[in-house]
């Protein structure tokens, strides 16, 4: 699962322990070889989906991270091209990666500034930093971003089977970071079985977007996973 030049255990530990953003700040050179990094077998086919019906003008990639999607949208984005983060580390990668296009802004994502003015938001790979009210602030961000009839687009899974060694792993996971934000401060925010689909689906409609998701696009065992289209209403 780790690559011989990734982190090591010590490291991610030492991350683990600091708050959400210090530790992506300091994973950052390492990042684009661990699993946390969306790979691209999963983007390319998401993409040629979502671009379906054409190039857009305005695109925004929400916790763009070292810019996994931002090189995926690149292509189909005829105009401003933005990426935000609250990780200096991640977006200074980033733009060493990318190159001087896209517009890279440091802000925390529970506070988006935007007003109507993305045709298409992307996000991959961050929903387990977004929970209980923190995904309220980043969705209603995002929808106030968003052009009516823009889309927000991202992929996700359904909910693993109570009994799934999947179910367990996650939740194992999840009740030591419980335990992890109970001793020491400031939190890191990392929790699995977020965004989950169909679960998903009523908070976004709370937010004003009319939604679809379609299943199928990636071949095998990943199948199962969702592409979800949110569409602002006027
Ligand atoms: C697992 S990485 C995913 C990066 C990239 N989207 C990808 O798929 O490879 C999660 C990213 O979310 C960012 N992040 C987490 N919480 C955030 C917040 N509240 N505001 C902005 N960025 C945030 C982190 O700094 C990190 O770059």
């Amino acid at each position: 699962m780790f690559h011989p030049e990734g982190p090591s255990l010590f490291e991610l530990t030492r991350q683990a322990l600091t708050s959400t953003e210090r530790g992506y700040d300091l994973l950052a050179q390492k990042f684009d070889v661990t699993p946390f990094r969306t790979p691209d077998v999963l983007l390319a086919p998401f993409f040629a989906h979502v671009f379906g019906g054409g190039p857009v003008a305005r695109a925004l990639d929400v916790a763009c991270g070292t810019g996994a999607q931002l090189t995926h949208l690149a292509p189909f984005v005829t105009g401003r091209l933005t990426g935000v983060d609250f990780s200096q580390g991640m977006l200074d990668e980033a733009r060493r990666r990318l190159g001087p296009r896209p517009e890279l802004v440091k802000l925390d994502a529970r506070a988006l500034p935007f007003e109507r003015e993305f045709d298409l938001i992307t996000s991959a790979g961050a929903f387990g930093h977004f929970v209980g009210a923190d995904e309220d602030a980043l969705l209603a961000g995002i929808s106030r971003a968003l052009v009516p009839g823009g889309r927000f687009v991202f992929l996700t899974t359904p909910m693993p089977k109570a009994t799934s060694p999947a179910n367990w792993m996650a939740r194992g996971f999840n009740a030591v970071m419980h335990v992890r934000n109970a001793l020491v401060k400031p939190p890191f925010i990392m929790f699995y079985l977020t965004f989950t689909w169909p679960e998903v689906k009523p908070t976004l409609e709370r937010h004003g977007f009319d939604v679809s998701a379609r299943d199928g696009l990636l071949p095998g065992r990943l199948s199962q996973v969702v592409a979800v289209t949110a569409t602002r209403r006027g």
